[in-house]
């Protein structure tokens, strides 16, 4: 696809924003399969460049879950500028999600709203997508979620580790959407422990079935925690000595500022409302893990600046989704011209020579 002088989701933005968001995501998904959608110039920079565990991101800019639950366009999205792409959540089995309507725009909030509920392919159609994966296009993280009716949650996840393990370059465990009953329930002390142990075990295993390094491994936690919960998670991820957090889900709160009509819709909030909750909480996450944890940063990014914000709180990498609705794929190049530029200009050589100094 050629590249354009000028960015083609202004001009189709009138049109989506009239269709249900669920007829638009699909849309925007099919467009981008069959390469109707526009690569924007790619931004390559030193500034930007992240070395983690064993992987070089060539910016710190990645999708964050949910957008490509099924693995269909990693590919695509990574063209679009994106450092990395996180796909799922992915399901062991496949599951429908809850009924429709399931997701609504915020539009005078800028902020989105779902009740998904893991609707799923499963992992049989995902493995499928990623096993003749082109690993130089760029970097995919697996988000892993559990089926609805699974009492054995860990289970979901060890089945889910093992099945992923040589074919991600990062796993995550989700156990922080609000749309599943019980799961963040999950995030609890000691059945928190139990689920990261067996899970890294599963994921050392399929890594050494197919002879390949163990991928690093993640915790996505939500923003709705008590102090307690968020200082046990940081102690049981020291403890069990995964690879990360990633900070956060989606929100069941609902700020008073929200002024939409679709404010009142049950489901996990994202997108400008989250920013700053986000933000408290990856900062509170950098403090309780003393810098020793690499962290992910999420939540209401909408430009560069806000990107800054997260690394200065903390994070080595970020992740956004919510802002790419109202600005289409593009935006992932424009954020990291933006922060390449405020990296710079604030002395920083690099994201890392950033991360954490915050008020430093
Ligand atoms: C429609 C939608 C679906 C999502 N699905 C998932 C999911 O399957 N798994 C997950 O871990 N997070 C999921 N998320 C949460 C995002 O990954 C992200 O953590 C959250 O939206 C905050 O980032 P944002 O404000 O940039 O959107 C979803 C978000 C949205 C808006």
């Amino acid at each position: 696809m050629p590249r354009l002088p000028f960015d083609p989701y202004r001009f189709a933005w009138p049109i989506v924003r009239m269709l249900d968001p669920e007829v638009a995501h699909g849309l925007a998904v099919r467009a981008l399969e069959t390469g109707l959608v526009p690569t924007p110039p790619p931004v390559d920079d030193d500034v930007l460049k992240v070395r983690l565990w064993n992987l070089l991101f060539p910016n710190p800019v990645g999708l964050a879950a949910g957008f490509d639950k099924d693995a269909r366009v990693y590919g695509q999205m990574l063209d679009q500028g994106f450092g990395f792409v996180e796909v799922g959540s992915i399901t062991p089995q496949p599951q429908p999600g809850n009924p429709k309507p399931r997701l609504f725009r915020l539009e005078s909030d800028h902020a989105v709203i779902n009740r998904m509920g893991f609707n799923s392919e499963g992992h049989a159609a995902s493995v499928a997508r990623l096993q003749h994966r082109d690993r130089a296009r760029g970097i995919v993280g697996v988000n892993l979620g559990k089926n609805k009716n699974t009492e054995d949650a860990a289970a979901d996840y060890e089945i889910g580790a093992r099945t992923f393990a040589h074919l991600a370059d990062f796993m995550v465990i989700n156990v922080s959407s609000p749309n599943t009953p019980g799961l963040r329930a999950l995030q609890g002390a000691e059945v928190l422990r139990d689920l990261l142990v067996r899970t890294k075990e599963a994921l050392s295993a399929g890594a050494a079935e197919h002879g390949v390094q163990r991928p690093p491994l993640l915790l996505k936690i939500a923003p709705d925690l008590t102090d307690e919960d968020k200082a046990d998670i940081a102690q049981v991820s020291l403890d069990v000595a995964i690879d990360g957090l990633i900070v956060t889900n989606t929100t069941i709160e609902r700020p008073a500022t929200l002024t939409s009509v679709h404010k009142g819709e049950g489901g996990g909030l994202s997108g400008r409302p989250l920013f700053e909750a986000s933000t408290r909480v990856l900062g509170e996450m950098y403090a309780a893990t003393k810098g020793k944890m690499v962290l992910v940063g999420v939540g209401g990014i909408e430009n560069g600046r806000d990107a800054y914000e997260k690394i200065l709180a903390g994070a080595s990498l970020v992740e956004l989704y919510s802002a790419m609705i109202y600005h289409g794929p593009g935006l992932a190049a424009r954020i990291n011209r933006e922060l390449a530029e405020i990296l710079k200009a604030d002395g920083f050589a690099s994201v890392l020579h950033a991360a954490g100094q915050k008020g430093a």
